[in-house]
This record gives C-alpha cells, sequence and structure tokens, in this order.
C-alpha cells in the first residue's frame, strides 16, 4: 500500500447566532450554540498523502507559501488523533490550503479550515482502511466531532444552513425546523479592522472560568437558544433581532467585564451599530447585527431585501470601505 492518496475539500466559515463562549475539557462546550453556515467565505483543502517510514511528518502550504505556524498548530493536533488514525503514524502529508477570504477579516478562518482538515481526514480514512461510513450524515458527524477537537466552532460548519451544538454533544447537527424566510439570509460583513486578533479563541474562553457572570451567562445562552428556535419558526424578524444583538452584545460585555478585560469593538463598530439601528427603524427595514470576537459588524437580513440594503451599505454606511457580502449556504463540498 504505497500508493500516494490525494483528497481535497472545501468546507465554509460560520458566524454564530447564539455564541460559544466558555469551555470545558476536552473541547466541549459550557453552553449551546447555533451558527449560520456561510457561502462564498469558505476554505479549500487538499492533503497528499504518502507512506512513509519516519513517523508522521507534515509540510503545509498556506496559498503557496509554506507557513510553519500553521504547520505546527495541525502538527499538534494530529498528535492527538494519532490513536483514532493509527496510519498517520506511517504518513507524510502535504496539505495545501487556501481561503477565499482575507486573512484577519473577521471570517473564522479556523472554523473553516479545521472543518476543511477534519472532512479530508476522514476521507483519507475511508481510503486507506476501506472503512466506508454508513451514511453521508455519519460521515458528517464524525467530520465534526473531529473538527470540534481542532477548534470548536469548527463542528459547526460541516452543517448547511443552520449548525446546532448542543452542549452535551460532541458534534454539531443540522437545524431546519425554521421559516423559509431564514434559508434567504444574507450577511455582508463590515471589515472595521483587519489586524490579528488580540486575544485567541483559547485565551478568551478561558476569561469565562473565574468570570463573576460565568453560571448568569451559560443559563442566559441556553434560555436564549430556546427562544431563538422558537422564533426562528415563525417570520417575525424583529424578535429574532433581538436575541441575535442581544448574544453579540453579551459576548463583548463578557469580555469586557474579564478580568483581564478585553475591549475588541472599535468606535466605528459602535457607530455601524447606531447608524443601522437609526436606518432601519426609520426605513422599517429588516436588517440586524452580529459580532465575533473582534471588531467587525456582520450585517444579516432575509435576500429580499438584498438590492436595498447592499445600496444603502456601498453607497452610505460603508462606502468605499472593505466588505464581504456572504449569504447562507450549504456546507462542505469534496472536490
Ligand atoms: C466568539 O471556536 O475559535 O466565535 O474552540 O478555542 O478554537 P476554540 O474557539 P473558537 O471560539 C469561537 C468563539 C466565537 C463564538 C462562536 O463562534 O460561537
Amino acid at each position: 500500500m504505497d500508493k500516494i492518496l490525494q483528497v481535497s475539500w472545501t468546507s465554509p466559515s460560520n458566524i454564530a447566532l447564539i455564541k460559544y463562549w466558555g469551555k470545558r475539557p476536552v473541547q466541549m462546550p459550557m453552553n449551546s450554540s447555533i451558527s449560520l453556515t456561510l457561502s462564498k467565505s469558505y476554505t479549500k483543502m487538499s492533503i497528499k498523502r504518502e507512506e512513509s517510514i519516519n513517523g508522521l511528518s507534515l509540510e503545509f502550504i498556506f496559498e503557496n507559501n509554506q507557513n510553519e505556524k500553521f504547520k505546527k498548530k495541525i502538527y499538534n493536533f494530529l498528535t492527538t488523533i494519532l490513536k483514532d488514525f493509527p496510519w498517520l503514524n506511517t504518513s507524510k502529508l502535504t496539505i495545501e490550503s487556501s481561503n477565499t477570504f482575507p486573512h484577519s477579516s473577521g471570517i473564522a478562518s479556523s472554523a473553516s479550515s479545521m472543518s476543511a482538515l477534519a472532512l479530508c481526514l476522514l476521507s483519507l480514512d475511508e481510503l486507506i482502511t476501506n472503512y466506508k461510513n454508513t451514511t453521508h450524515d455519519n460521515f458528517l458527524e464524525k467530520a465534526s466531532s473531529y473538527a470540534r477537537l481542532a477548534s470548536g466552532s469548527a463542528c459547526r460548519s460541516v452543517v448547511p444552513n443552520f449548525g446546532l451544538w448542543k452542549k452535551e454533544n460532541t458534534f454539531a447537527v443540522p437545524y431546519n425546523d425554521i421559516h423559509p424566510l431564514y434559508l434567504t439570509l444574507c450577511d455582508s460583513i463590515l471589515i472595521i479592522d483587519e489586524t490579528e486578533k488580540i486575544v485567541s479563541s483559547s485565551a478568551g474562553h478561558g476569561l469565562m472560568e473565574n468570570h463573576p457572570y460565568n453560571e448568569i451567562r451559560y443559563n442566559q445562552a441556553e434560555n436564549n437558544l430556546v427562544k431563538l428556535l422558537s422564533i426562528m419558526k415563525n417570520d417575525n424578524f424583529l424578535n429574532f433581532s433581538e436575541i441575535v444583538e442581544n448574544e453579540a452584545l453579551s459576548l463583548h460585555a463578557l469580555m469586557m467585564t474579564s478580568t483581564p478585560s478585553v475591549i475588541l469593538l472599535k468606535p466605528e463598530s459602535l457607530e455601524v451599530i447606531l447608524k443601522v439601528k437609526e436606518w432601519r427603524l426609520q426605513n422599517n427595514i429588516p436588517i440586524t447585527f452580529t459580532i465575533d470576537a473582534g471588531p467587525n459588524i456582520h450585517l444579516l437580513y432575509p435576500e429580499r431585501y438584498k438590492v436595498i440594503i447592499q445600496n444603502y451599505i456601498n453607497n452610505d454606511l460603508w462606502k468605499n470601505k472593505k466588505v464581504i457580502h456572504d449569504k447562507i449556504g450549504d456546507g462542505p463540498r469534496a472536490i
């Protein structure tokens, strides 16, 4: 079995509506979360596997350049799952990866890249061990679980449309019991600042451990999830907005009230939020916002309002500035 094998996947990023913030071993969340799978913002990854007698070795090429930082991260992750994929011990892997979106653009590249990695590993596993997962769903559940071990939020990226990650589960599942309006959601990402994150996600989650509001937060997230799932059965966008914004602002409020405090929002982030609130009130337009662990603002709205909203963004709110117009997507693809 010394033939060369190659597998390739694209896997999207996602943006959380109910935020995962706080975790416990092993990579399990303190609260449930749900996210919107993106469409245009994805990682394309291929892995070439050659048999080797020298243990696991790795080459990592990110956007045509060797990348030592990512290589180390992936190597360390792979060493934690060797017992599940023993063939890794006799593998020389060449991983090539690229993103359709700029680095540090406020789109979670760990979600798309770590889910792509998990999918590629499982595809290789099927080829090498001749073990075929019984169903595609079964394959995706496993991929979600390995993606989670690499980066929590990545487990939601393998799921089309809405990925639900319950706090007791090791993988995310699709959530489909929704009004069709939500299947048309667009996400325009306003790039407020492209500089690297000042706290890693793991350090951020760590801040929740001694946070004075941690138990309150975990309950709030579960309550918000129950409310959101019920709201999404109908097309009342105002109710949807209330929960989504509460989650985004709660995430940042938690960061600001951590010790040490973390302030990721920029003055422009707040300016945009205030302007959008005023504009939607004046024009009676369904648009809401969410925010990741960074300053960039994700504007969410139904596709039916795409022309008017994108006109407003491009010609007024965010004229001549960087924006990525994305939308809900149907998950990863083998290529
Ligand atoms: C604010 O999934 O990046 O985006 O598990 O440590 O890799 P690790 O953290 P990560 O945390 C994401 C936090 C968040 C909210 C969310 O996506 O739910």
